[in-house]
């Protein structure tokens, strides 16, 4: 790794990865599809290969949030089916058509511009699944709304109805995810009665995975799990999963702090007896939160080291008096194991007072992620 110095960079155990999609298939029904949701970048982890190395795993299905990820996938030539989870922009309807994109609908003026456009372009239907707000309050049709629905629907033959699915709230607590999933089966029944005869539901997410809560469905959408993390930490016990990511960068400084002198901005933090301080090139502009400041650690020689002082946009201070004989140059883990110990994204999210997908989705795109143990294919 001795070229990437003077930065941080990401290193992404696809074998870990596969293991992670091998592992989720097990606690699920045989007959149950897993859609992988690789939106925002694959949590962070790099869409592409990513969904390449989950698609060799035996993936067909996955999941983006937004048209221009699904296309970014397919421009690098993913060949399985690729459903957008979030909205659908009318003017966006050409975008799906051309990089077969699958649109989750859920309005009569986004249906009625994608059935326009699949006639304009002389294809005789296009899959699409239909999103049911069962309890989230964000997109979806709410169940009274599924009736007039329908009867648009009627006037759109061309839309060919492949899956009604839903999102889960808070899928750790079951009694709720039990009355989403009794609204949501009841409101997709409408949709049999009508005669459709969709080819999935879905409404789980990892929480309801590791719950082994999915219901009646016959596809679930992990994200967050496939990578290794846990919605929460209780579900670790649950299923044993490898976490994918190692962050890493290099100290570039070390100076020896007198007592009584101060460490980072602001108030900051005096020190009380002399230290010797570590210099790290990162900070939370490379997606290493300011909230980490003077609470988190690193592992340096397999040794947790205190984050002591503000992380700062591109500078980060710890303190290695404890570890000795150490040089600039010194290979730092910010998430990820060294020796014995581990950093998971759960320790980092709680310190942070945030979640494990918002850290690994803020790390910076620019941070270079570096692909290892790629699977092999099979023969
Ligand atoms: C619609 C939808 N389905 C599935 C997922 C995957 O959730 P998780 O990462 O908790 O498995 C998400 C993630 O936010 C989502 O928005």
């Amino acid at each position: 790794m001795g070229q990437i110095h003077g930065k941080s960079w990401l290193e992404i155990n696809l074998a870990a990865l596969a293991s992670n999609f091998r592992k989720i298939s097990r606690v699920l029904p045989p007959s149950t599809q897993i859609l992988a949701v690789v939106k925002a970048n694959g949590y962070g982890h790099g869409a592409r290969e990513t969904a390449r190395t989950l698609a060799e795993a035996g993936c067909s299905f996955f999941g983006v949030a937004r048209p221009e990820e699904g296309a970014a996938l397919r421009t690098g030539n993913l060949r399985g089916k690729i459903l957008v989870l979030s909205h659908l922009d009318p003017p966006d309807a050409p975008l799906f058509i051309r990089h077969r994109l699958t649109p989750v609908i859920y309005r009569a003026d986004i249906a009625r511009s994608l059935s326009r456009e699949v006639s304009r372009r002389g294809i005789p239907s296009l899959p699409v699944h239909v999103k049911i707000d069962s309890g989230m309050g964000r997109l979806g049709l709410l169940p009274s709304e599924v009736p007039p629905f329908l009867r648009e629907l009627r006037r759109f033959p061309n839309l060919q109805i492949e899956g009604i699915m839903t999102h889960l709230s808070d899928s750790l607590d079951r009694e709720y995810t039990n009355v989403q999933r009794t609204r949501f089966e009841k409101t997709a029944r409408l949709f049999l009665d009508a005669g459709y005869r969709p080819t999935y539901t879905h409404s789980s997410n990892s929480g309801a995975i590791l719950m082994r809560n999915t219901g009646n469905d016959n596809m679930v959408r992990p994200g967050l799990a496939l990578f290794g993390a846990y919605p929460e930490k209780r579900l670790q016990a649950k299923c044993r999963l490898a976490p994918v990511l190692t962050w890493k960068t290099r100290i570039i400084h070390i100076k020896k702090l007198p007592s009584g002198f101060r460490i980072g901005y602001g108030k900051g933090v005096t020190n009380r007896r002399p230290r010797l301080i570590a210099t790290l090139p990162l900070g939370y502009a490379d997606g290493y939160s300011r909230n980490l400041s003077n609470c988190a650690s690193v592992l340096v020689r397999g040794r947790r080291a205190s984050v002591l002082g503000t992380v700062c946009m591109d500078l980060t201070t710890i303190d290695v008096s404890h570890i000795p004989r150490i040089c600039p140059g010194e290979e730092v883990t910010l998430l990820g194991a060294q020796g014995r110990e581990r950093i998971t994204a759960e320790e980092l999210a709680e310190r942070a007072g945030t979640i494990p997908y918002e850290i690994f989705t803020s790390i910076s795109a620019a941070t270079p992620r570096i692909y290892q143990h790629r699977p092999r294919k099979p023969s």
